[in-house]
Formats: structure tokens, C-alpha cells, sequence
């Protein structure tokens, strides 16, 4: 367990994300973001898309909205980790607005067309009630025509890679993701994995202890209800392999994202 131990510490993610900040871009660097967001604009756009103003809520390190920028987007971004934050910052300068903010009390940044939640952040709150305040807060950003979407790791998820371990050696340093969960997780199951790090030479800087990650799966009725709940009708649910491509209809099984698409009532 990590620096703030405890069953009911609220804080799980920030401490994880403050953790994993200086190497996060290296663990995920596979990922390929410009083809992933294009596809969910592709998405959005089934609904129409009423303007090029974006709010990314849980935005890390600016991984899901720089190629935003470079598509003329004007972009306001949130994480409730400050690590995370610096970082977005240092790469995008004046380009972009990032605040840090935790989304289960999100301030009103204004009104946009586009806010979404992506890359499992909405999975790192850990009740039904804290899912609903983050979406209620979105709600509240959303412009007259704006799009909420956001993804949630499925069962698939978290039966596979938070039940593996992987150990990945890039950019001279050694990441290891142990996780902890069933491979038969059930619906609304928590996940845990921990993360570690160390740089391949010793010389290089000090090595990040073992951290812990722990998320809710939702199953698709919960995530339903908390949107009527906060205030939106929902659009579209997708389903998504790694390949990042969204597809219909939603299976928890077989897809390793689930995508919400709505907009407010
Ligand atoms: C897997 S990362 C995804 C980051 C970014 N969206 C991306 O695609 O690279 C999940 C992010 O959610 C953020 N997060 C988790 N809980 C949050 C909360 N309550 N409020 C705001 N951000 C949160 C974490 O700090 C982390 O940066």
C-alpha cells in the first residue's frame, strides 16, 4: 500500500497519479492518441458538434487533448493530480488553459461544446454518488449543444490487465504493473493494480515505490441511472478494443473500454 493508507481515503488516485507523474508518458507511450481522438470525434460528430471549445476533465499530462490543440481546439483541461498538471503545462506553455481541479467537485470552467473524460479517469471514483457529482460538474460545463463523453474499463479490463503483471523496460527505465484482480471480476467489482519504477542505471535518479491503483467497475444500468440522475439524456454507448476503434453494441466482455456519449436534458 502507498503513502496514505486506509480503506476510505479519498485520495487514491491523486496520491497513485503524483506517483506515476514523472514516467506516465513513457508507460503509455504505445498508445496511439491522434488516432484514438480522431475516433472519438468521429463519435461526436454523429451528434453534431456545435463548436471547437474542449474541457478534459482528468487530462494527466495532456496526452488527451494536445492533439486537440493542433486541430484548432480551444482547450481548458483538469487533473486532480498537480504532478500531472506541470507536466500538461510545461508541454503546451500559453496554448491551453490547465487547472487542477478533482472532478467530483469541478468548478465551472464555462461553457463548452466538447467535455470529456477519457482514459478511464471516471473509473478512479469509487461510488455510484462520486460518479454522479463528476457528471453533474460536467453537466454544468456543457454549452447549449454541447457533448459529454467519457469511457469506463470494462470487465474485460480488469480481467486481464488488472489481473497481470506486465514489466516494460523504455526510456532507461524499468515499470512495473502488478495487478491484483480476479480474473473472473464481477460486475462492480473493485481493481487494484500497483505501479513501480526504476531506472535501468541507479545513477540515473531515484526509483518510484510501489503505488497503489484501485478503480470501480460500473456496470452499463449504473452508469445509465447516474446520467438521468445528473442531468443528461445519454446519446450513445459504444464499445471499444485496443485497437481504439468504437463499435456497437457494448460488450463487457469481449470490449476493453466501454464509451458514454450524452448531452444535457
Ligand atoms: C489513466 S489517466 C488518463 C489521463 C489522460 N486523460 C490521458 O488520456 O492520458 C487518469 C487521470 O485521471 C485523473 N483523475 C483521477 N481521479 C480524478 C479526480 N477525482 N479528479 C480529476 N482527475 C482525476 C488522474 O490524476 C489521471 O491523470
Amino acid at each position: 500500500m502507498g503513502r496514505d493508507e486506509g480503506e476510505n481515503q479519498p485520495r487514491w488516485a491523486e496520491v497513485a497519479y503524483e506517483a506515476i507523474a514523472p514516467v506516465y508518458d513513457a508507460f503509455t507511450a504505445h498508445h496511439d492518441y491522434e488516432a484514438w481522438l480522431s475516433s472519438l470525434l468521429e463519435v461526436l460528430e454523429k451528434q453534431g458538434i456545435s463548436g471547437r471549445r474542449l474541457l478534459d476533465v482528468g487530462c494527466g499530462t495532456g496526452k488527451s487533448f494536445i492533439p486537440m490543440l493542433e486541430k484548432g481546439w480551444a482547450v481548458t483541461a483538469c487533473d486532480v493530480s498537480p504532478s500531472m498538471v506541470e507536466i500538461a503545462r510545461e508541454k503546451v506553455g500559453e496554448r491551453a488553459a490547465v487547472a487542477v481541479a478533482d472532478m467530483r467537485e469541478l468548478p465551472a470552467f464555462g461553457e463548452f461544446d466538447v467535455v470529456w473524460c477519457i482514459d478511464d479517469a471516471v473509473n478512479y471514483l469509487l461510488s455510484v454518488d462520486e460518479m454522479e457529482r463528476a457528471l453533474a460538474g460536467m453537466r454544468r460545463n456543457l454549452g447549449a449543444e454541447g457533448l459529454l463523453l467519457f469511457d469506463l474499463n470494462t470487465l474485460l479490463a480488469y480481467r486481464t490487465f488488472f489481473a497481470e503483471e506486465a514489466v516494460i523496460e523504455r526510456e532507461g527505465v524499468r515499470m512495473t504493473w502488478k495487478g491484483m484482480a480476479s480474473p473472473e471480476a464481477e460486475p462492480g467489482a473493485i481493481a487494484e493494480a500497483s505501479f513501480e519504477a526504476e531506472p535501468l542505471d541507479p545513477a540515473a535518479g531515484p526509483a518510484i515505490p510501489a503505488e497503489r491503483h484501485r478503480e470501480l467497475h460500473f456496470p452499463e444500468a449504473e452508469v445509465l441511472a447516474a446520467l438521468e440522475r445528473a442531468g443528461l439524456e445519454c446519446l450513445d454507448v459504444y464499445g471499444q478494443h485496443q485497437d481504439g476503434i468504437p463499435r456497437q453494441p457494448l460488450d463487457e466482455a469481449q470490449h476493453f473500454k466501454a464509451i458514454y456519449v450524452s448531452r444535457a436534458k
